[in-house]
């Protein structure tokens, strides 16, 4: 396995992303269900980049049959004390440890993006069989919520990226994006939130690989100028975070 040093930085957090990372929410899967065609239950999944299993879970309880891949030593390890009776494999989307034509779906729950598209979508088309699809998706800001906005600019501002805008690419763009020109790509944009105390939305930034690499006094400056800032702005210290699941699944034109 080749895997670049951010993509594995979550490995050193592992605890820590299990605890604080959002989940997805149902309507997530049933739009997949939507557009691969098919039901979920009885299906055969690949989970690739499954990390502590947060996706993994959720397909298990909509009646997949599904097997997980991940690079990472820590997060499989994690991955193995919650889910003891789901098969892992070490392994990337770039070289998938999986048989031709055994799977009904492959899905890449915000780990598209540390794969070579190059080498990942063969792959997967490789272990794919003839009628199945790919589903790749990521939780993205909200960026029409305010504080999520201004945050999202602290945060880029503080690790020296350029924030993004409000607008996300239009769906041709997406597609050439992520890799997957020349497939028949569907897409949707899926919006829910949860509820969460204040130390675990600290948690869960302070879990994104942009923070991971950087020193532990960068990461501490930002967070506890954070925790003053979002005590003021939410006293019960209860913090609403709002997602937008952004999907496409592709399948053989
Ligand atoms: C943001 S986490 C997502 C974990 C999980 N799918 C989830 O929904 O929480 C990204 C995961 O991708 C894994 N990863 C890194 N490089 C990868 C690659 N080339 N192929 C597959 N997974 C990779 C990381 O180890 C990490 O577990």
């Amino acid at each position: 396995m080749s895997i670049s040093p951010r993509a594995q930085s979550f490995d050193v957090a592992a605890a820590q992303y299990a605890a604080s990372r959002p989940s997805y929410p149902p309507a997530l899967f049933d739009t997949i269900e939507e557009f691969a065609g098919r039901r979920l239950a009885g299906a055969r999944v690949a989970d690739v980049g499954a990390g502590t299993g947060i996706a993994t879970v959720l397909l298990r309880e909509r009646g997949a049959d599904a097997v997980a891949v991940e690079p990472g030593e820590r997060m499989a390890a994690v991955f193995r004390r919650a889910l003891p009776d789901v098969p892992i494999v070490r392994g990337d989307g770039n070289a998938l440890p999986l048989a031709d034509a055994s799977f009904d779906l492959m899905v890449y729950a915000q780990s598209w993006q540390w794969t070579d598209p190059g080498r990942s979508v063969p792959e997967a088309l490789r272990v794919l069989r003839p009628s199945g699809a790919l589903a790749i998706w990521w939780n993205t800001t909200a960026f029409d919520v305010p504080w999520i906005r201004e945050q999202h600019e602290r945060i880029a501002h503080h690790c020296g990226v350029k924030p993004r805008s409000a607008v996300r690419p239009d769906d041709g763009e997406a597609v050439t994006l992520a890799g997957l020109t020349g497939l028949r790509v569907t897409r949707r944009q899926v919006r829910w939130s949860r509820m969460v105390p204040l130390d675990t939305h600290l948690a869960n930034i302070g879990s994104r690989s942009a923070f991971l690499v950087l020193d532990e006094a960068g990461r501490h400056a930002f967070l506890t100028d954070e925790r003053e800032r979002l005590s003021r702005a939410f006293p019960d210290e209860a913090v609403e975070e709002t997602y937008v699941v952004d999907l496409l699944v592709a399948a053989r034109p």
